[in-house]
């Protein structure tokens, strides 16, 4: 697997593979990968001829310093794992090298979709991974771009840039993996401990739950009765939502849309967990 730090070098790296006619896949990452981040790399390679991932920790998406400066960076092993995978090419830069200019934020209009969820609980949160994904994208000019349905909103968010910049990229979303137990994967999990990760599944569980209601309740009284579930001792949970799964706003009856998502954030052993399940599609 090539390693490239550099815009330039990458860029040459990927024009020449463009000029042998292989596909462009990429995929963005923060690092510290694991099962969920491969499985992506799998749908990469299945689809596209040259899988590029890329490992930054953007700063401007995070709006809080201490995760900022907790999030884990074992590059050694995020390296061999790609490798072993059969990763094509990482791109590793530095702050400098992705905003070699004060970071510009970008002229989106996202409406609502910003202003929900992980929007209301972490504010600017979506327009860093919004500047940073399309920074990326300008660099990598990927044919395919893969994301997880892990983090929802942020692909749904990413899908209406593309199509308001009108970039030309097809966005590929791929299913949220799982530890056998139910466990979301995600770079936060070393965080918990091994007793954390256990009661951890409680997120999955009630989210199955939630979905095993729809034909008898109405989102409010689920979002209320999971409020409560996630409530255990050592949970605090930020929110749970059932939204529609297109516009991430607020449904009255489940019948109000094909489309249904409950969205949840949690924080335990002061570690801020997320999960989704599509309830109806
Ligand atoms: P990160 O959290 O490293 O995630 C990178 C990609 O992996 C995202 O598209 C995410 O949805 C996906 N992913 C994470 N856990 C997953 C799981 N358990 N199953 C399937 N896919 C999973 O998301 C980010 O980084 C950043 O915000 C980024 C898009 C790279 C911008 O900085």
């Amino acid at each position: 697997m090539y390693v490239f730090k550099t815009v330039k070098d990458l860029q040459n790296y990927v024009a020449n593979n463009k000029r042998e006619g292989k596909t462009v896949g990429f995929t963005p990452t923060m690092g510290a990968l694991h099962e969920g981040h491969m499985s992506l790399l799998k749908v990469s390679k299945d689809n596209a001829d040259l899988s590029v991932f890329s490992i930054f920790v953007n700063p401007t998406q995070f709006n809080d310093e201490e995760d900022l400066k907790k999030y884990p960076r074992p590059i050694i092993a995020d390296i061999e794992l790609l490798e072993e995978n059969g990763c094509d090419a990482l791109f590793l830069p530095s702050v400098e090298e992705v905003y070699p200019n004060d970071p510009q934020p970008l002229n989106l209009d996202l409406g609502a979709l910003d202003k929900v969820m992980e929007g209301e609980f972490r504010p600017g949160h979506f327009a860093g991974v919004a500047q940073v994904v399309k920074r990326l994208l300008d660099i990598v000019l990927p044919d395919q771009l893969f994301m997880g349905q892990k983090d929802f909103q942020q692909f749904t968010i990413i899908q209406t840039m593309i199509n308001q910049l009108e970039i030309p990229t097809e966005l590929v979303v791929c299913p949220i993996m799982r530890t056998k137990s139910g466990l979301a994967m995600s770079s936060r999990n070393v965080r918990l401990s091994e007793k954390g990760r256990k009661e951890a599944t409680l997120l999955s569980k009630t989210l199955k739950a939630a979905k095993t209601k729809i034909d008898s309740s109405t989102p409010d009284k689920v979002e209320k009765w999971a409020m409560k579930e996630l409530s255990a001792p050592g949970f605090e949970p930020e929110y749970f939502t059932i939204v529609d799964g297109h516009t991430l706003q607020p449904i009255k009856e489940f019948s109000d849309t094909d489309y249904v998502v409950a969205c949840l954030a949690v924080w335990l052993e002061g570690v801020r967990l997320i999960d989704n399940e599509i309830l109806k599609s």
